[in-house]
């Protein structure tokens, strides 16, 4: 997980730059953070576990902590717990090289033990310790710092994406496999980050690096490298979105203010891809896309959007499953021709790549909806949607969600052997305006009060609104701390209903008038009879109304674009239930935006 960054080139603003650089990644991990600095041929370090804040009170006080070449790091731990100790820059035995890691080094503890036999000393629990001292024994060697760096690399298994920066050599050394990284650079200056938003302020130019590519940053410039050394040529690519795309615009939550996106999201997504009169939805970047059957892979919320995707598939004549990515990576079924969709935001999520690679490895053809351009997803499947939903940096996916469905929508109608379904894009078109009226309108706030003491809630729905209610029960257990589940309409007098009470609120999103939405209410009522509260997410159509003690309206469309408007009142709710508990909303404890380790 964890967020590195580095700069060269920012002269007395080093320092500076890091921290807002780690400012800007601390979505990806936050229980340590460090900063080490090389200046006047001197390596400062400083570290600390906590959140940012930690770093920067003992930051405030180093007077000595300047220099012109640097590397940061916001940790979310895999080896050893959250300490001092452990927290990133590490160091080897002479204080000469600092490194920060985001991934695992799964052959940390054969290092470890030959490093030890060798004379080394381990100060951490972690497995990047290893790093700075393999460095550092090639180093004694006799090698270059570039050259003990790729040594260094050359032995360690696993995932990662490390810095480093050794005492008297301006330069941070830079190396990638399995973890994102990517390159800003600007005149005079040079970046690294585990993602553009922490350098975007500085520059909209980035290199992406692919897994087994070196880079050097140094006051003369830049280069890539292979790992033998020889420079490789890389394209320079301008990202789109401005700095503030990244800032909190006057919410109190990033959560927040995502929310408050998504209709300007929608928009995007929708832009260009649609044509209504012609009656028609063309995604250009997928010109070669044959779709006969599909297994779609994801983890947490973006499987549910999978799982809300096969069911479109399957409704217009496409064979289609979905399936847990990390299930599938190691357990995959029999492919029988499946193209095999990734869908994720991030677009580095180890177990869908996971998954996605596997599949390649199978020869399957395969497809990734992210909304992160250039991310390791998007570059290694064979062809990509995006979903342009701009930067998401509350940990609880909100806008990225609906922007999922609604590029599974776009896509369903345009791999779609039938004619295409008018209604369905007459209801693409208003979903931006009818989002508007459901955030507008929302009465969430008030339902999350009337609920704020009950211990677990219940989501239900069926078809479409199965995945909202897994959705919206995973959106109130990640950022409320309270016990939810969400379950398929009639899965829940099959056992659950044995923990059903007064002090239950069960949500139900009951859309239409039809069987589905009949058969709903009837499942309203069993647990309304056990006194359970009940709030109604409801286009009225139907008489769910009458059984809830609470309703949050939406409006009356198509029930594909119905499921995506259901679920951001739900979104609401866990928000302002959160809110009101006082919880750390857009860092929920134990969590990290982008989970990059198996
Ligand atoms: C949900 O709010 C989380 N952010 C999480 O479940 C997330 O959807 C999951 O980790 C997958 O991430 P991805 O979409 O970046 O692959
Ligand atoms: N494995 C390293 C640690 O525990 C980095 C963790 C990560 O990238 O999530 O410190």
């Amino acid at each position: 997980m964890c967020g590195i960054i580095g700069c060269v080139g920012r002269g007395e603003d080093t320092l500076s730059t890091l921290l807002h650089g780690l400012d800007q990644l601390e979505y990806r991990g936050y229980d340590s953070a460090g900063v080490a600095l090389v200046g006047d041929g001197d390596l400062r370090v400083a570290k600390r576990a906590g959140k940012l804040d930690a770093l920067k009170a003992v930051v405030g006080d180093r007077a000595d902590l300047a220099g012109t070449v640097g590397i940061g790091h916001t940790r979310w731990s895999t080896h050893g717990p959250p300490t001092d100790g452990n927290a990133h820059p590490h160091c080897a035995c002479a204080g000469r090289v600092a490194v920060v890691h985001n991934g695992i080094i799964e052959n940390y503890q054969a290092l470890r033990d030959e490093l030890a036999a060798d004379g080394h000393e381990f100060d951490s629990d972690t497995d990047t310790e290893v790093v700075p001292h393999l460095v550092e024994a090639s180093l004694e060697a006799g090698r270059d710092p570039e050259a003990a760096f790729r040594d260094a690399v050359a032995r360690l298994e696993g995932s990662f994406a490390l810095a480093c920066v050794v005492e008297g050599t301006e330069a941070v050394l830079v190396a990638r496999n399995d973890s994102p990284l990517v390159l800003g650079v600007d005149d005079g200056a040079t970046y690294l980050a585990s993602d553009v938003p922490a350098f975007r302020e500085f520059t909209a130019r980035v290199v992406y690096l692919e897994d087994g590519e070196f880079a050097r940053l140094s006051a003369d410039g830049w280069h890539v490298a292979d790992a033998e050394g020889t420079r490789l040529e890389k394209s320079v690519e301008t990202v789109e979105w401005d700095a503030e795309d990244t800032g909190k615009s006057g919410y109190d939550h990033f959560m927040l203010k995502e929310i408050h996106e998504q209709p300007r999201a929608l928009r995007q997504c929708l832009r260009g891809r649609v044509d209504e009169l012609g009656g028609s939805v063309t995604l250009e970047e997928l010109p070669e896309l044959d779709l006969d059957r599909a297994h779609l892979v994801a983890a947490g919320t973006s499987y549910h959007a999978a799982i809300y995707g096969a069911e479109l598939l399957c409704d217009v004549g496409v064979p289609a499953t979905a399936f847990l990515s990390h299930e599938y990576a190691t357990a995959p079924p029999p492919q029988e021709d499946a193209t095999v969709i990734g869908v994720s935001q991030s677009g580095e999520t180890a177990d869908t790549l996971a998954a996605t690679r596997e599949a390649r490895r199978r020869g399957a053809e395969t497809l990734a909806i992210t909304n992160t351009v250039g991310s390791t997803m998007a570059r290694e499947c064979d062809h990509v949607c995006y979903i342009r939903s701009g930067p998401e940096i509350g940990v609880a996916a909100t806008k990225t969600f609906a922007g999922q469905q609604t590029a599974l929508n776009l896509l369903c109608e345009y791999v779609s052997p039938g004619p295409i379904d008018r209604d369905l894009i007459a209801a693409l078109r208003d979903l931006p305006s009818d989002v508007q009226a459901v955030l507008d309108g929302s009465d969430a706030e008030a339902v999350g009060e009337a609920y704020i003491d009950s211990d677990a809630y219940f989501f239900i729905g069926r078809a479409l609104n199965y995945p909202v209610a897994l959705e919206g029960a995973l959106k109130m257990k990640e950022i409320s701390y309270k016990h939810a589940e969400g379950f398929a309409a009639g899965e829940l007098k099959h056992g659950t209903l044995a923990l059903v009470t007064p002090e239950t609120p069960v949500f139900a999103s009951v859309i239409g008038d039809g069987e589905l939405a009949r058969k709903t209410v009837g499942n309203v009522k069993e647990v309304e009879a056990r006194d359970a509260p009940v709030v109604a997410v409801t286009d009225g159509r139907s008489d769910v109304e009458r059984y809830a003690n609470h309703v949050l309206d939406i409006p009356e469309t198509h029930p594909r674009a119905a499921a995506i408007l259901a679920n951001i009142q739900l979104q609401l709710v866990a928000y302002h239930t959160a809110a009101k508990l006082g919880r750390s909303i857009d860092k929920p404890r134990n969590l990290a935006k982008s989970v990059t380790v198996q």
